[in-house]
């Protein structure tokens, strides 16, 4: 999709399709009061050309809720379709996203290719242009996205160019740059989904590898994709027992971003889960909906995604990715329920810490436990972890909101106002000793699994057990990496959840950007 900025008066443009926002002015408390649809665009020739529909209360200006016209009077674009935000008072950055994604969405089934968004022009209090164009920008590229990609006759037909449709007074850089930074995101988050959505006989580990390899070749990052020698060497005997029952090696990619003149300050790392494929292994899963577990590396595919965007936007501050790649599989070389296992050490002359291995379906921990040591023996100040940890997460918070854990108040401070940038949901859960008594094992330091109750917790304790007391997130993403139906802004399949706020935390730690 092909970007433009544009300070044409919106009815001079000349496009398939020229999408406006709406907002639903009813009064607040007005129980009984019709929905009051109003343009979010001061145009008389687009408000007259609009005026008939809206007297006729068909359309209500809802969330995501659209209406199209046909050849409009006294406007240059073949159709107009309005877009609804919802309620004025609750519409936010976050519903443009949203409502340029349903845009994009309700345009590519019609054959229509080339599109225009205007942006709001009297909204400008709760709704700062530079903001809002570029979550249209990235609402735009999420909502552009299609999972058929094997599909022999392809259905999902992209949008060839978006113009963002900016009022003349608003400042031209501003807007351009936020246009740009958009793009950037929005297709950082793709790159994401388009390798979570590769099922497992397409991406292997090693795949995985090479995919991270060729982004970061392109865009300049340094990186480093190893394999079982390296685990070996290393001692990562926790990566290596969720390996070792594959005939597929794993894969340890590194993705480092060293911006220039930045010697010191933090040391962000990033650990990715990258299982290609979860099985379960010996503890094997049964088979109704296993085939999902190719988005298992979800985790990892939004690190990969960060990267990308971090390479491109460039922010001050060093930062360190670690995807742990491997496919959890049952063989006679697997772990077996009750193996030990030796994790990581800090220090290569330290003993590294003894798991006994209860369950081989918590796969993840494991692989990320010695991902966590790794990235802090590379020299991490700051830990931030992104899984597809536990089915108990969506016992917890469903598949509305993602979980989060941390061990520091200002990491997370930072993280909680990523989040009001990103427009994603996360919910911070608890941590504590009482659950770490959980996972207590009678034959070695720590066990893998902490029973049927806090399952969620008991995980984020058991990566706790490897960040100590480094500063660190844990996004538990398992019931949110994956949209079970399709909606107005986002198609079924990978969602990319997480790219977005992880890259906004990133960039709150560049020097000469805002605590
Ligand atoms: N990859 C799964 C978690 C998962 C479940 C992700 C559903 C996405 C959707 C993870 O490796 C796993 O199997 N976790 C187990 C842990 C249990 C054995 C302690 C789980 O959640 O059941
Ligand atoms: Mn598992
Ligand atoms: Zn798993």
């Amino acid at each position: 999709m092909r970007i433009e900025t544009s300070f044409t008066p919106i009815p001079e443009i000349a496009t398939e399709l020229l999408a406006v926002l709406a907002v639903d002015t009813q009064a607040a408390n007005g129980r009984n009061a019709k929905p009051q649809p109003t343009l979010l665009v001061s145009d008389p020739a687009v408000l007259a050309a609009a005026a008939g529909v809206l007297a006729t209360g068909e359309y209500k200006g809802g969330a995501n809720e659209t209406i199209l016209l046909h050849a409009p009077a006294g406007v240059a674009a073949r159709r107009l379709l309005i877009v609804g935000l919802g309620k004025q008072a609750k519409a936010t950055v976050h519903s443009v996203r949203e409502a340029a994604g349903t845009a994009i969405r309700f345009a590519k089934p019609r054959g229509i290719r080339k599109i225009a968004l205007a942006l709001p022009d009297n909204f400008s209090q709760s709704l700062p242009h530079a903001a809002v164009a570029r979550a249209a920008v990235e609402g735009a590229f999420v909502g552009d996205f299609d999972p058929d990609t094997y599909r022999s006759e392809r259905r999902d037909q992209s949008i060839e160019a978006l113009a963002i449709a900016a009022p003349a007074e608003a400042g031209h850089n501003i807007i351009e740059s936020a246009v740009a930074e958009g793009a950037i995101i929005g297709e950082s988050q793709n790159f994401a989904r388009a390798l979570i959505n590769e099922p497992g006989n397409k991406l292997t580990p090693t795949i995985l590898g090479q995919h991270a390899a060729m982004m970061a070749q392109k865009l300049g990052l340094g990186w480093e994709v190893h394999s079982t020698e390296m685990l070996r060497e290393l001692k990562m005997g926790a990566f290596w027992s969720v390996a070792q029952g594959s005939a597929e090696p794993p894969a340890l990619i590194v993705l480092r971003y060293e911006p220039e003149g930045v010697q010191d300050g933090p040391i962000l790392g990033l650990v990715g889960k990258g299982i290609t494929f979860d099985t379960g292994g010996i503890s094997i899963k049964p088979s109704d909906n296993m085939e999902k577990m190719k988005y298992d590396m979800a985790g990892g595919a939004a690190m990969i995604g960060v990267m990308r965007a971090i390479a491109l936007l460039k922010p001050r501050v060093r930062v360190i990715a670690i995807v742990c790649a491997a496919e959890n599989m049952p063989s006679g070389t697997a772990q077996k329920p009750g193996d030990v296992q030796t994790a990581m050490p800090l220090a290569p002359e330290k003993p590294g810490k003894t798991i006994e291995v209860i369950n081989t379906d918590a796969e993840g921990r494991l692989v990320l436990a010695d991902g966590l040591t790794y990235a802090r023996r590379l020299g991490a100040t700051h830990l931030i972890d992104a899984a597809t940890l536990t089915g108990a997460i969506s016992v917890a918070l469903g598949k509305i909101i993602a979980g989060a854990f941390a061990n520091d108040d200002d990491a997370y401070a930072r993280f909680e106002a990523a989040l009001s940038v990103s427009g994603e949901k996360f919910w911070r859960m608890p941590l504590g000793e009482e659950y770490a008594d959980l996972i207590k094992s009678d034959i070695a330091d720590i066990k893998n699994t902490g029973g049927r109750y806090g399952g969620a917790i008991t995980a984020a304790e058991f990566l706790h057990t490897f960040a100590e007391d480094t500063p660190w997130i844990h996004l538990d993403i398992a019931g949110l990496a994956w949209v079970e139906e399709t909606r107005p802004f986002i198609a079924k399949g990978p969602s990319g959840v997480a790219v977005r706020s992880i890259l906004e935390w990133v960039r709150s730690f560049s020097s000469g950007a805002q605590a």
